[in-house]
């Protein structure tokens, strides 16, 4: 299906061989987006003899390119013509930077930045993620379509085991950190509805695109996600309940800035609840479908 018959991007995604590299690549090139974008698909690795993993395309389909993120002139060679940089490097803020300055410099015009995580927009406090905002907001005012993507948790990082979310449903331990009398819900997206909504950002016309949005996959409380697995499996799962103070003075003024220890303080500050205000519609525009957490825990995801 193509979004937008007469407009057929060259797209880059910079980062294969992270959490959603070789994901975002095979969303690009699936059979709901294969026709959307100019191909091969440009992709920037630091080290192009190590291109691994599950899948590695012929170069009519995918363009193995070396990324040296200090190096502006290999940068922009990789880059040339391409019309959409897509940002998938781990927490490494001034290649963050040294990426957005080159698509800037080599006239794409849609820039997608390493968010992929909780919106941090609606804090209250400081946190490790306000680097994005920076890395997005600089992209931006140089003039390129920035569009943030925020959704919530990795499913696959958090369930059925996650220890920044205090989640080991195997182990029989839940630790949900809630302010009292509340239980705060949370969104978990799969990395592969991640990775399509890249691809259905990328293929659109970036003058239809907002400059932010949220996606959802499914939305529980911790809770809720203890007591499903009980009756699923019959195995006993033990809640405990942190205090939302308590635990924020700690990940805040404890000395450990450890970015686990803020995922679970937006979770316990229901931060991290998008299932009200998500774009899932307009992101999957009915093209395919959202996994929940039933089917990821036992459809062998
Ligand atoms: N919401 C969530 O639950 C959640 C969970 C995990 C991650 N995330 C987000 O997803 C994005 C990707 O995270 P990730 O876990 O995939 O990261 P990662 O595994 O740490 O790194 C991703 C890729 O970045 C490249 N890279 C590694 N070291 C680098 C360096 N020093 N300089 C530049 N590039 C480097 C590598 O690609 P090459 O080897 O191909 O060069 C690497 O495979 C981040 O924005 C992260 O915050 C969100």
């Amino acid at each position: 299906m193509s979004m937008s018959p007469s407009y057929k991007p060259i797209v880059a995604i910079a980062g294969l061989n992270g959490t959603l590299g070789q994901q975002t690549l095979a969303a690009l090139l699936s059979h709901q987006f294969i026709n959307c974008f100019h191909l091969p698909i440009r992709v920037l690795t630091r080290d192009p003899s190590n291109i691994g993993g599950e899948y590695v395309y012929t170069a009519d389909m995918a363009q193995y390119l070396r990324a040296d993120y200090n190096d502006p002139e290999v940068l922009d060679a990789a880059l040339e013509n391409v019309d959409v940089v897509i940002n998938l490097l781990g927490m490494y803020p001034t290649s963050w930077i040294q990426l957005g300055e080159a698509a800037y410099r080599i006239g794409a015009k849609l820039y997608i930045p390493s968010e992929f995580g909780p919106d941090y927009r609606c804090f209250n406090y400081d946190s490790p993620f306000a680097l994005k905002q920076v890395q997005s907001e600089r992209a931006r005012n140089d003039g390129i379509k920035t569009v943030q993507i925020f959704c919530g948790i990795f499913m696959d990082h958090a369930i059925p085991a996650g220890g920044h979310l205090g989640i080991d449903l195997q182990g029989g331990r839940v630790t949900a950190v809630a302010q009292p009398g509340s239980e705060p819900r949370v969104s978990f997206t799969c990395v592969r509805d991640v990775a399509m909504t890249i691809a259905s950002v990328a293929c659109r016309r970036p003058s239809t695109l907002p400059d932010a949005f949220r996606i959802a996959g499914d939305t529980w409380t911790l809770r809720q996600l203890a007591e499903y697995y009980q009756s699923i499996t019959g195995a006993t799962v033990h809640v405990t309940t942190q205090d939302y103070s308590a635990f924020s003075a700690w990940v805040l003024h404890g000395g450990d800035q450890n970015i686990g220890g803020h995922y679970q303080l937006a979770a316990g500050a229901g931060f991290l609840d998008y299932s009200n205000n998500s774009s899932n519609e307009w992101a999957n525009a009915g093209m395919w479908q959202w996994r929940s957490i039933q089917q990821h825990l036992f459809s062998g995801n």
